[in-house]
This record gives C-alpha cells, sequence and structure tokens, in this order.
C-alpha cells in the first residue's frame, strides 16, 4: 500500500480514523451544552455547499473541517437529550463502532456463501428479539433500513398467503397508524378502497367492536379481510392496540395479525411496555425498529415473522447469476427472505451493544426514559392550562396549551408556534400533531442521556412561550 490511487498509507490512514473518533468523542461530550441545532434557509445551504464535482485532491483534515462548519451546524441534532420532538434517535458509541467496523470490512449479508457468519450472528440477534417477544422456534427475520421497509417487508409476508388478496382482499388498521404502513399497502399493490382505516377510540386504540362488524360487513359484500394491522405504539401518543383480544379475533376469523412496533416494541424489556404489549408472542408478523428505542445508529429495522418460511414464499427468486450460492454448504440466504440483495451488516451494531452492556442497562435506559415522560406529564399538570391530551405511554406524553379565553383555532395556532418558538430558543424540540381534531404538542422522552432537569427546564420554556404568545407579547 498505497497501491490504487484512491488508496493512503497505514499512517496516514490511522492519522486520519483518530481524527475522526477524537471528532465524535468531543462531540459527545459537547452535545448537551449544545443548541439542538437550527432550520436551515435552502438559498443559503445552496450558496454554501453547491460546487461542481471536485478535480483537485484536498487534504482529508480539510474536508472533514469543511463538514463540521458547514454540514454540521445546520442539522437539528436527533441525538441531542433535549431533541423531544417525533421519535428522537440517540445512538449507542459501541453501535457507532460496529457500524464503522462493518463499513471497515464493507461486510456483505445477502448470501450464505459470502456472508456466513455475518448471517449467523443475524439470526442470533433476531433470535434474541424472538425471545423477548414469546416467539416460537418456527419464527425468523432479517434487519431492513428501518420501520418502513420493515412493516413493508412483513406485509408482503402477508399478502402472499391469500391468493385472491390482490383483487378482493381487504386489511384494517386504525386511524392512529404510521403512513408508512399505507404506503407499504400502495407499493404492494392494494387499491385506496381495500384498507378500511377505523377512527380510533377515546384511548387512540383501535375500535374492537366496530372492526369485528366491519369485517362481517366486508365479507357480506364479497370482500376478503385478510390482514389486521395492529399498533404497538403509535407515534402520535404511544398507544398500543389490545393485542391479545385482536390476536383472538384474527384467530376466529383467519386473519393475519401484524403489529407495528417499529418504536414501541422494544418496550418489552420494561414493566410498563410488558403491561402493554399482552398478547405480542400470538401475532403473525412484526416491525420493531432497534434505530429507535434499541438506541442503535441509523439504518436499523427488523422484519420478524412466526413462520420464517413465510418470508421466503414472498420473496425468493433464483436467478442464474446466483446459482452458486445454492451449491455445496447449505445456510440461509437472507437475500431470500427480503427485498435487498446487497445487504450490510446492520445486525453487527445491536450485537455488540448487547454484549457490551448487557440486557440490564437497555432495561435501565428505557426505564429512565419511561419515568421521563411521566415526570414530563407531571410537570405540565403541575401549570395552569395545560392539556394533557394523552397521559405518558410507552415514553410519549401529548398535551396542549389552552387558556379560556383562547377559541380552540386560536389555541391550534399557538401550539403550533411553540414549536417554532422552540426550535429558535434552541433549548429543547418538541413537535405537534393532530389529536381529536385539534393541534397537540408531544414530547418523546426516550433519550437516555437526558435528565430531569432537562425535562423540567423544557416544560418552564414551554410555558414561559407559551404564556408570551397568549398574552401577545411573544
Ligand atoms: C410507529 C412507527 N412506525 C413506523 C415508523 C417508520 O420508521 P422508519 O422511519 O424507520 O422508516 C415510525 C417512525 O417514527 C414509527 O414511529
Amino acid at each position: 500500500m498505497p497501491q490504487s490511487p484512491l488508496d493512503f498509507d497505514p499512517e496516514s490512514m490511522r492519522q486520519m480514523g483518530y481524527r475522526v473518533v477524537d471528532t465524535l468523542v468531543a462531540y459527545w461530550q459537547s452535545l448537551a451544552s449544545r443548541p439542538i441545532g437550527q432550520r436551515a434557509e435552502r438559498p443559503h445551504l445552496e450558496s454554501l455547499l453547491n460546487e461542481p464535482t471536485p478535480t483537485t485532491p484536498q487534504p482529508f483534515e480539510q474536508v472533514l473541517e469543511e463538514f463540521l462548519n458547514k454540514v454540521l451546524p445546520y442539522l437539528i441534532k436527533v441525538d441531542h437529550p433535549r431533541y423531544f420532538a417525533f421519535v428522537p434517535a440517540p445512538n449507542d458509541y459501541v453501535g457507532v463502532l460496529a457500524d464503522f467496523l462493518s463499513a471497515g470490512m464493507n461486510i456483505f449479508v445477502g448470501t450464505w456463501m459470502v456472508g456466513a457468519g455475518a448471517t449467523q450472528v443475524e439470526r442470533v440477534v433476531i433470535r434474541w428479539l424472538c425471545d423477548w417477544f414469546g416467539w416460537p422456534d418456527t419464527a425468523g427475520g432479517l434487519f431492513v433500513s428501518g420501520g418502513s421497509v420493515a412493516n413493508l417487508v412483513c406485509l408482503a409476508a402477508a399478502r402472499r398467503r391469500y391468493p385472491d388478496a390482490l383483487t378482493r382482499g381487504r386489511v384494517y388498521y386504525s386511524d392512529q397508524t404510521h403512513s408508512c404502513v399505507t404506503r407499504a399497502w400502495r407499493i404492494l399493490g392494494l387499491r385506496d378502497e381495500q384498507l378500511c382505516i377505523l377512527p380510533a377510540d377515546q384511548q387512540f386504540q383501535i375500535p374492537l367492536e366496530a372492526l369485528r362488524q366491519q369485517i362481517a360487513r366486508d365479507r357480506a359484500d364479497g370482500w376478503l379481510p385478510f390482514c389486521v394491522v395492529a399498533n404497538a405504539g403509535t407515534t402520535n401518543t404511544g398507544a398500543v392496540d389490545p393485542l391479545e383480544a385482536l390476536a383472538d379475533l384474527c384467530a376466529q376469523e383467519g386473519l393475519w395479525l401484524h403489529a407495528d412496533g417499529a418504536y414501541g416494541a422494544a418496550a418489552i424489556l420494561t414493566e410498563e411496555g410488558k403491561q402493554r404489549l399482552q398478547g405480542i408472542h400470538r401475532l403473525d408478523s412484526l416491525a420493531v425498529d432497534p434505530h429507535k428505542w434499541l438506541y442503535q445508529p441509523m439504518m436499523a429495522g427488523c422484519a420478524i415473522v412466526r413462520h420464517f418460511e413465510h418470508l421466503r414464499d414472498a420473496f425468493h427468486i433464483l436467478p442464474p447469476y446466483l446459482q452458486d450460492k445454492e451449491r455445496g454448504i447449505a445456510g440461509v440466504d437472507l437475500c431470500d427472505y427480503g427485498v435487498e440483495l446487497s445487504r450490510s451488516f446492520r445486525a453487527l451494531k445491536l450485537w455488540m451493544s448487547l454484549k457490551v452492556h448487557g440486557i440490564e442497562a437497555f432495561r435501565q435506559a428505557m426505564e429512565w426514559n419511561l419515568h421521563l415522560a411521566r415526570l414530563a406529564e407531571q410537570e405540565l399538570r403541575a401549570r395552569p392550562y395545560w392539556q394533557i391530551i394523552s397521559p405518558a405511554t410507552m415514553g410519549i406524553v401529548a398535551f396542549r396549551y389552552a387558556p379560556p379565553h383562547l377559541s380552540p383555532d386560536a389555541a391550534d395556532a399557538l401550539n403550533r408556534a411553540l414549536v417554532d418558538t422552540m426550535i429558535r430558543d434552541g433549548f429543547a424540540m418538541v413537535s405537534s400533531t393532530v389529536l381529536r381534531g385539534h393541534v397537540a404538542l408531544r414530547m418523546c422522552t426516550l433519550n437516555p442521556r437526558a435528565t430531569e432537569a432537562d425535562v423540567q427546564e423544557t416544560v418552564r420554556r414551554l410555558h414561559q412561550f407559551a404564556e408570551a404568545l397568549a398574552s401577545g407579547s411573544a
């Protein structure tokens, strides 16, 4: 070395790598004392970053500095301890290093022939997840990019089991379900009229009786009901649909029961999660995202099915140029169980993280997250005019500032404005949604590095800004 025009000598490689590690450690150490980041004007970034393809080489150090000075400041930091918006993405340092290793060795996990060791690790990690959820030995799955694709992969397996699904199939879920589920059905070829989206009840759960009646009506009308998509933690409020009752219903009706647990399913490790997720052992398939509540760097989602071979039924195709993988030692070709052939070693991060920390550390971190959501609720309740729209559930609390002198529309505008005010302030970020027809704010307290003081000060600022906006002084 160096042999190709793209290579460096070993000492330069080391120095470049050390520089990146030093940068990361400094970033991690200073994150809590920095603002969460800012929204950027597009023309500004275009003028800052647009340029023709580079022709002359630049020192690595210089390009790294450019990233730090021109890119990083224009990101809102989803790993920031006070990023309580959407679904936070606090990543574990072991997972970060695992991604570095995996990219550094460019490990391919598409076929057993080429990626046996990595495939086996992926199988082990998926088995751990199946054990947490109480799933039988027949269960299996694979890592994908995230929740959207995990849902898609599981629902493809469901559709495949029902030969008439495309022509007269009907699927059921509540209006609290993540939009990626509707997108998945669209990709899978279902028409809008085949999607039966039921208004959720007061607890933001799927209404069981209405669902039962709808299925009966649909059968009478010639539809083929074939799948219920339950929520194992909605993005809006953390609500979990009644999985046990849904499993009974789906067993009686011969329907596939899938759950989107992208954000919530990992809470099975906690007491609250165990309670809320009762029945999760009876699902046909489940999406769960280690890049959410298992603290892994993006991208890491898992599609898990009760019968692993159902994924193979849905995805396996053998072209001639892959025939070599079928000869000799028999293994598991994960490319036959999902949409990707070239697959990176996403399982490595969770494998290393769980081994280095042990499961108890994860459980404690998650219990802390749940505690912080309850604390946020308590802090809000202690101040006037804050309505709790959905109490702390699976680490999410949803609320709204609604002083009596404001009309519901004016309160909607104020709550929306609060999100922007908080971003401009830079201390913490919350996000908004619409619940029961009105704007609600959400805090999702998934970062294990967030402190009680972070939550308390965030609520204090929310209140201060809300009062100022309501009095017209902001
Ligand atoms: C419940 C739920 N499902 C699916 C998704 C989509 O996951 P991803 O962003 O990893 O594709 C999310 C994202 O927040 C989610 O909260």
